[in-house]
C-alpha cells in the first residue's frame, strides 16, 4: 500500500469537480461560498459561532460570553443552559419529524429494528428514569460497555439527559482495560450486554464486566444494568445486577431534560496517546453539540429524507459523533449496524446499503482496502444507485483506495469526503465540503470554517512548503476537549506546550504530521508520536510494551508499527527475556494471548521478535526510530551514532 509521500503528494494531480447537480442542491453549494464562510469565521470566530449557536441549537438559557479562553482552558457560550438530548430527541417530537426514523438498527444475526423519534424519546426517558432511581445523579459517571445496540445510544442519551457523564468502552477491550477506564472515570454505574455479536461469534460482555469488578476491583460500581441480547448463560450478582428490559418496563416516560451548563461534561472517552496510561478526554455539552451538528449538517450535506450511515462502533469518537450526537441533532435517520464483513458474509456491508436505501456512507480507509481485496463482484452484484456521497476517516487514505472507492462504490457520481479528526477535537476538522471543495485522492483538503489549521515546526514557525511539518490549530474551536480527565496538567503538557507558546499564543498540538500543498490542500501523513494506526484503531505503543512487561518471562519491549497493506500497520513487538527463559514459538502465542488479554484484540501483535537486547542510545533511551526501519525490512539510514552498543544493531538484524 502506498500512504502518501511527500513525492506522491507532488506527483498527485487528479481533481475532481464536485458534480454540477450535486452543488446545486448542497447545503454548501460553491468554493466562492465556503471562501466566504471561511474567511468570515476567520475574522471574527466568536460571532460567527455564536450566530450558528443561536440559529441551529435550543437552548433554555443564552449564553451571556461566547468564549472565555484563559489557555489552554476554553469554556464556550458560558452561562448557557442547554441539553443534548433535548436537541437531539425533544424538538424534533413538535415536528413532522415525530414518527421519522432516528435509528435503523441493522443487527445479527438477521435482526433489524427501527426507532422513531418519538420512540427513542420514549426510550431515552424511561432509561433516565432506571438511571435515577438507581441513585445515579447529576455529574455522576457511567461506563457503557456495548454491543452496537439501539439500548448503547439510549443509554448515552439518558445520561446526557440527567446530566450524568457517560464513558463509553470499546466492546472490544478486555476486561483489565475496562477495569482500567472504570477506576480511572470512578463509574458508579456500568450498562452493558449478556453478550455482544462479533463476526459469527459472541463476544461475553458480561463476563467481561464481571471480571473487571471481580474482588471489588472497581469500587465506585454499585450497580450493573444487563441488556439481554445474545441469551447466553451469565450469572447475575443478586443487589448489584440488573436486567435492562426488567427496570425498563417500571419506568416511567416522563423525563424532562435538565438544563445543563454549557461546560457541564457530557463524556469522558479513553484515548491511546505516547504514554502507557490512556487519557480520559473531557467533552462538554454546548460547545460539543454545536460542533457535530453543524459538521454533519454540512460535511454530509443532510437532506431530511437522507438515510445516513457511518459504520463505526459507537465505542469510539466516530461513533459518539456521528453516529448518535451530530445525526440525531439534525433529525437525520441514522443507521447502525452491529455486523461486519467477514468470510460466511462478505457482501454484507452492500446488502445494508441496498435493503435501507442508505444515501450517505462513511467508512474507515481500512474497511475500503478489505473491500478491494473481496473483489468488486460483492459490491456489483447490489444495487447502491441510493448513494450520493462517500466519507472515510481514521487514517490516510492510500490514493488508490480512494480510486476504488470513488469507481466501485461511487460509480463516478458520489463526491468523497476525506474527514480528518481527533478524539479530541471533538468533530471533523479538514475535510471538503462535498457541494464546494474539488477532492484530491488522499487529500483531507481544507479546514473547515471557524478551524484556523497551520502547518508549523516544533518551535511553532510556519513549516516551509516542500517540507511539511506538525499539525497545529490556532484558536479555540467549540468541540474541543476541555482537559484530561483528572490531569489538567497533561492536557497543557500534552497538547498545548507540546510546541511552546510565543507571546502568549497557544497552538494545538494534534500528533500529526502533514503538508500543505500549492493549493492549500492539507495532505495528512500520520502520526509523529509513539501512537500506531492499526486498522483505523489507535493504539500507545507503551500501552503494549507495558503490557508485555507485564508477563513474567519479559525483560524488556519495544513496539513498532510495520506499514500493513491492509490494517496500514501491523504491530511489531521487539522482547528480551529474563535470564532463565528460553525464546520459543509457544512463547511467542502466549505473549500474544497477554496483550489480548491485557488490552484487547485490536492490540494483538502481528509480529513478535525476541532479542538479546535492544537498541538504546547512551541515556538509555530505545531508538525506536531504528527498530521502524528493521521491522520495516528497511535499510538502516540516518544518524546512529548515539547507539550505545553497534553490536546489538547487527544481531538484530541477523537474526
Ligand atoms: O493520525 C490521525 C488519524 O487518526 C488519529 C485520531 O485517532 P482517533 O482519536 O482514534 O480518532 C479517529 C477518528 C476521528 C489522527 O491523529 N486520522 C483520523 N482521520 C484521518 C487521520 N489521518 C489521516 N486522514 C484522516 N482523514
Amino acid at each position: 500500500m502506498s500512504q502518501p509521500t511527500i513525492e506522491s503528494i507532488l506527483h498527485e494531480e487528479r481533481l475532481f469537480h464536485p458534480p454540477a447537480e450535486f452543488s446545486q442542491h448542497a447545503q454548501i453549494k460553491s468554493l466562492e461560498q465556503y471562501q466566504q464562510l471561511y474567511d468570515k469565521a476567520k475574522a471574527d470566530p466568536q460571532a460567527f459561532w455564536a450566530e450558528l449557536a443561536d440559529t441551529e441549537l435550543h437552548w433554555f438559557q443564552k449564553w451571556d460570553t461566547v468564549l472565555d479562553w484563559q489557555p489552554p482552558f476554553a469554556k464556550w457560550f458560558v452561562n448557557g443552559k442547554i441539553n443534548i438530548s433535548y436537541n437531539c430527541l425533544d424538538r424534533h417530537l413538535t415536528t413532522w419529524r415525530r414518527n421519522k426514523a432516528a435509528l435503523i438498527w441493522e443487527g445479527e444475526p438477521g435482526d433489524s429494528r427501527t426507532l422513531t423519534y418519538a420512540q427513542l424519546h420514549r426510550e431515552v426517558c424511561q432509561f433516565a428514569n432506571v438511571l435515577k432511581q438507581l441513585g445515579v445523579e447529576k455529574g455522576d459517571r457511567v461506563g457503557i460497555y456495548m454491543p452496537m445496540i439501539p439500548e448503547a445510544a439510549i443509554a448515552m442519551l439518558a445520561c446526557a439527559r440527567i446530566g450524568a457523564v457517560h464513558s463509553v468502552v470499546f466492546g472490544g477491550f478486555s476486561a483489565e482495560a475496562l477495569r482500567d477506564r472504570l477506576v480511572d472515570v470512578q463509574a458508579k454505574l456500568v450498562v452493558t450486554a449478556d453478550g455482544g455479536w462479533r463476526k459469527d461469534v459472541i463476544v461475553p460482555l458480561k463476563e467481561q464486566v464481571d471480571k473487571a469488578l471481580a474482588g471489588n476491583s472497581a469500587p465506585n460500581v454499585e450497580n450493573v444494568v444487563v441488556v439481554r441480547r445474545t441469551e447466553q448463560k451469565i450469572t447475575m450478582e443478586s443487589g448489584r445486577d440488573h436486567w435492562w428490559h426488567d427496570l425498563q418496563a417500571k419506568a416511567s416516560a416522563d423525563c424532562p431534560a435538565e438544563p445543563m451548563d454549557s461546560e457541564d461534561m457530557l463524556f469522558v472517552l479513553y484515548t491511546s496517546g505516547s504514554t502507557g496510561k490512556p487519557k480520559g478526554v473531557v467533552h462538554t455539552t454546548g460547545g460539543y453539540n454545536l460542533y457535530t451538528h453543524i459538521t454533519t449538517k454540512w460535511i454530509f450535506d443532510l437532506k431530511d429524507t437522507d438515510v445516513y450511515w457511518c459504520t463505526a462502533d459507537v465505542g469510539w469518537i466516530t461513533g459518539h459523533s456521528y453516529i448518535v450526537y451530530g445525526p440525531l441533532s439534525n433529525g437525520a435517520t441514522s443507521v447502525m449496524y452491529e455486523g461486519a464483513p467477514r468470510a460466511s458474509n462478505p457482501g454484507c456491508m452492500w446488502d445494508v446499503i441496498e435493503k435501507y436505501g442508505v444515501n450517505i456512507f462513511y467508512t474507515a480507509p481500512t474497511a475500503i482496502r478489505a473491500f478491494i481485496k473481496m473483489g468488486e463482484q460483492l459490491p456489483n452484484a447490489r444495487n447502491l444507485d441510493s448513494l450520493r456521497l462517500l466519507g472515510t476517516v481514521g487514517e490516510p487514505i492510500n490514493p488508490e483506495a480512494w480510486m476504488w472507492y470513488h469507481r466501485v462504490i461511487g460509480k463516478e457520481r458520489c463526491p468523497i469526503v476525506d474527514t480528518w479528526w481527533q478524539t479530541e477535537t471533538g468533530g471533523i476538522m479538514i475535510t471538503p465540503l462535498p457541494g464546494a471543495v474539488p477532492t484530491k485522492p488522499g487529500s483531507a483538503t481544507l479546514p473547515f470554517p471557524g478551524i484556523l489549521a497551520d502547518i508549523v515546526d516544533l518551535e511553532g514557525n510556519p513549516a516551509p512548503a516542500s517540507e511539511g511539518g506538525y499539525l497545529a490549530v490556532q484558536h479555540p474551536w467549540p468541540g474541543m476537549m476541555r482537559t484530561v480527565y483528572g490531569d489538567p496538567d497533561r492536557f497543557r503538557r500534552t497538547y498545548w506546550e507540546h510546541i511552546p507558546p510565543k507571546d502568549g499564543q497557544y497552538l494545538y498540538f494534534a500528533g500529526d504530521g502533514a503538508r500543505c500543498d500549492q493549493d492549500g490542500y492539507f495532505w495528512v501523513m500520520g502520526r509523529v508520536d509513539d501512537v500506531i494506526n492499526v486498522a483505523g484503531h489507535r493504539l500507545g505503543t507503551m500501552e503494549i510494551e507495558s503490557a508485555l512487561v507485564s508477563h513474567s518471562a519479559v525483560a524488556e519491549a519495544a513496539v513498532v508499527g510495520k506499514p500493513d497493506d491492509l490494517k496500514g500497520e501491523e504491530i511489531v513487538a521487539f522482547v528480551t527475556l529474563e535470564n532463565n527463559i528460553a525464546a520459543s514459538d509457544e512463547l511467542k502465542n502466549e505473549l500474544k494471548k497477554h496483550v489480548v488479554q491485557e488490552i484487547g484484540a485490536i492490540a494483538r501483535p502481528g509480529e513478535i521478535k525476541f532479542a538479546d537486547a535492544l537498541p538504546k542510545t547512551r541515556s538509555g533511551k530505545i531508538m525506536r526510530r531504528l527498530l521502524r526501519s528493521l521491522a520495516a525490512g528497511e535499510e538502516i539510514s540516518g544518524d546512529t551514532s548515539t547507539l550505545e552498543d553497534r553490536s546489538v544493531l547487527e544481531k538484530l538484524r541477523e537474526g
